[in-house]
């Protein structure tokens, strides 16, 4: 078989957070394809790299009173850190933040626009002037305009699945400050996507997997909108050459990050950019998530055809990771980090389970915890790694040396040889859980031929038959092994080392040890104690829980007042109030002076509130006052109304809080 040259990539993780397991689960996949196309003798680059621009990123390190520059260097670090410790290894992990990108970047931009399929376009957004920026989608958040549902985010309303712009939305609101942005125009870039349908629609149904294929005949079947390429500051990201002040969107720089990484690695390793990306005997397979594939596909593909690049061969879609069946979500607490895991669980389980699971479809893939504790005790432990410390423990004891086997011993061995291929194949596919099937099979039988011949007995009245029973073990032990290594490197070297071996390529499946003496034993794996996953999920929701803290839950035992008439209570004008400023009263330790915009008019409100807040938590925020109370005078000054807030006094107020799309000025009623 002549060698090939592959280029795989997965998607890029934000810098923004920590990794979890669903990121794992992709870059697993990602590591057990790259390491078994190496073992087969080919030239096989997995790469990768942090995407570090954008709002949210920018917003998280100024949150953090940091850099956006430390915030994504800290997270470089801590990202590089799980990866190894799951024993992911990339042949380059970059950043997208990086000289050579925003030149690559510059080059594609370059190239679409003399391709001549850039329009500039001015257009409206939702600018906040509190904190003078035009808000993302993301940020802003108001009442559906499609069902009237309140707290919506501005591209889409969770309650109806109705899709909109930002504009649309009722009452919007900034999610940063609370306040109402304002639409105001700005000039933009956008690439005309529909220029480029020719190409899409003969290009991806042979680059997609089927399921993935039928959805996008469905988003090719209508209209291809303009994809806008252009942010405004501030931002995070890179400049727009000749167009200052805006800043490349960053789904434009994050993928142009696969070409940049690949040249990163050919600069350090005095190779050529070209014979990897603009050459047609080069494979190039971008693997990512359900979720992202209309970049991948349409987006990507095109500015690819634009500046001359190869268009990968595959876009290879995976499903979503699950927990117990549940989608991980942050709210519930059921965000597994990886770092959370590696506290308490050994990496080379995950990797196990992971193998038996993901097969080349897109549908979601689930850690079931107690099948996965079930799956590594019987199967790694109790099926596979039984085999070898048994037999070689047994070994020991004798000479430790393999001598040779019996014709059973060998019809074993050629059989476990054999499924050589056929699993190939299935890896080839990344059908990993049919590869794990077959040498589960193997296993399987190798203990069945262990248990026939009993020989913890037998070696007390027929040693030489024993060592042939205990050669043939260990040789399709040593098989398994070679098959197993994409999936489990660290423990395959533990094997390798108790061969004394050189590290196995795929063919090394073919050669049998006779005559060859044993290394030392040492443990390859220990079983998984059912307790430490529990630990390790109750760390998980003790870390959730601390990371955004619940408010604590108490009764309020209070009696409740004597019955009053709707007339009673519609003496009382209840006005949501947004508090303009808030300041410390000069002798008065419990008090609290705020300004509350009514919709325009002002009023001066002395709250005692002291303890419970900062002044400058409380600017900007909404609560409710009761507007018609009569001013009283005080020793401060006049107070000019009451604001409304719950608990018993000191640190314990809460203080209304009504959903970010309310206006100031309007009833309560
Ligand atoms: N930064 C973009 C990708 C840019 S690629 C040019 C992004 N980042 S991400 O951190 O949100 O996701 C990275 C990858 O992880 C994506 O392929 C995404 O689909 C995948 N996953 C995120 N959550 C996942 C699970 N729960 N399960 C499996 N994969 C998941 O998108
Ligand atoms: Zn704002």
């Amino acid at each position: 078989m002549t060698s090939r040259k592959i280029v795989l990539t997965a998607a890029l993780p934000y810098a923004n957070g920590d990794l979890h397991i669903g990121h794992m689960l992709e870059h697993l996949l990602c590591d057990y394809w790259t390491r078994f196309q190496k073992m087969r003798g080919h030239e096989s680059l997995f790469i990768c790299a942090d995407d570090t621009h954008g709002t949210p990123i920018m917003l998280a390190a100024r949150k953090q009173g940091i850099t956006p520059e430390q915030l994504i260097a800290q997270m470089w670090t801590s990202h590089v850190e799980d990866f190894k410790a799951f024993e992911v290894l990339h042949d380059h992990y970059s950043s997208t933040n990086t000289p050579t990108n925003r030149k690559m970047a510059e080059f594609c931009f370059a190239s679409l626009q003399k391709a001549g399929v850039i329009e500039s376009k001015s257009m409206r957004q939702l600018y906040c002037d509190h904190d003078k920026m035009f808000l993302p989608d993301r940020f802003v958040k108001g009442t559906c305009p499609k069902c009237g549902t309140v707290d919506q985010y501005g591209d889409n309303c969770e309650k109806c699945s109705a899709t909109y712009e930002p504009l649309d939305l009722k009452n919007p609101a900034c999610s940063l400050c609370g306040n109402a942005p304002k639409p105001r125009d700005t000039e933009h870039l956008f690439v005309r996507l529909e220029d480029f349908r020719g190409f899409l629609t003969e290009w991806v149904p042979g680059h997609v997997q089927k399921e993935v294929s039928n959805k996008l005949d469905e988003w090719l079947s209508t209209e291809l909108r303009p994809w806008c390429i252009s942010r405004d500051e501030p931002y995070f990201g890179f400049e727009i050459p000749g167009h200052p002040k805006k800043y490349f969107y960053v789904w434009l720089d994050a993928p142009v990050g696969y070409i940049s990484a690949i040249e990163e690695y050919c600069i350090k390793n005095g190779k050529k950019l070209d014979d990897y990306w603009r050459n047609p005997k080069t494979e190039i397979y971008h693997c990512i998530g359900k979720d992202i594939v209309y970049f991948h596909t349409l987006f990507w593909a095109s500015i690819l055809k634009a500046s001359g690049f190869n268009t990968p061969t595959k876009v290879l879609v995976h499903g979503f990771l699950t927990v117990d069946g549940v989608k991980m979500s942050k709210s519930r607490g059921t965000f597994l980090m990886a770092k959370t895991y590696l506290k308490h669980l050994d990496p080379t389980f995950y990797r196990y389970y992971m193998a038996c699971k993901i097969n080349n479809g897109i549908d979601d893939v689930d850690l079931s915890l107690d099948d996965f504790t079930q799956r590594v005790n019987s199967d790694l432990i109790g099926k596979i790694t039984n085999i070898a410390s048994r037999s070689a423990q047994m070994l020991a004891r004798l000479d430790n040396r393999i001598g040779d086997m019996a014709d059973d011993g060998k019809a074993l061995v050629k059989r476990a040889q054999e499924a050589s291929e056929k699993i190939a194949a299935h890896f080839e596919e990344r059908d990993f859980a049919r590869a794990m099937i077959e040498i589960r099979e193997i296993a399987d039988d190798a203990n069945k031929y262990f248990d026939t011949y009993e020989p913890w007995k037998l070696v007390k009245t027929d040693e030489t038959k024993t060592k042939q029973v205990l050669a043939a073990a260990l040789n399709v032990f040593r098989i398994m092994a070679v098959y197993l290594k994409p999936i489990l490197p660290s423990y395959v070297e533990k094997v390798e080392a108790l061969f004394k071996e050189k590290p196995y390529t795929w063919s090394s499946a073919q050669s049998i040890l006779e005559n060859h003496e044993l290394g030392v034993f040492a443990h390859l794996a220990q079983r998984m104690d059912p307790k430490k996953v529990q630990e390790m999920i109750a760390d998980q929701k003790a870390e959730s829980a601390s990371a955004e803290p619940p408010k604590p839950v108490k009764s309020a035992v209070a009696t409740i007042l004597p019955e009053i008439d709707i007339e009673d209570f519609q003496k009382v004008d209840m006005r949501i109030a947004r508090i303009e400023a808030a300041q410390l009263v000069e002798g008065a330790d419990k008090l609290l002076q705020l300004t509350l915009d009514l919709g325009g008019e002002k009023r001066n409100v002395f709250s005692g509130i002291r303890h419970a807040y900062k002044p400058e938590d409380l600017v900007g925020r909404l609560t409710v006052m009761v507007a018609n109370l009569k001013p009283r005078k005080m020793k401060f000054g006049m107070s000019e109304g009451m604001v409304l807030a719950a608990g018993p006094g000191g640190k314990e107020i809460f203080l209304l809080s009504p959903d970010s799309g309310a206006l100031p000025g309007q009833r309560v009623t």
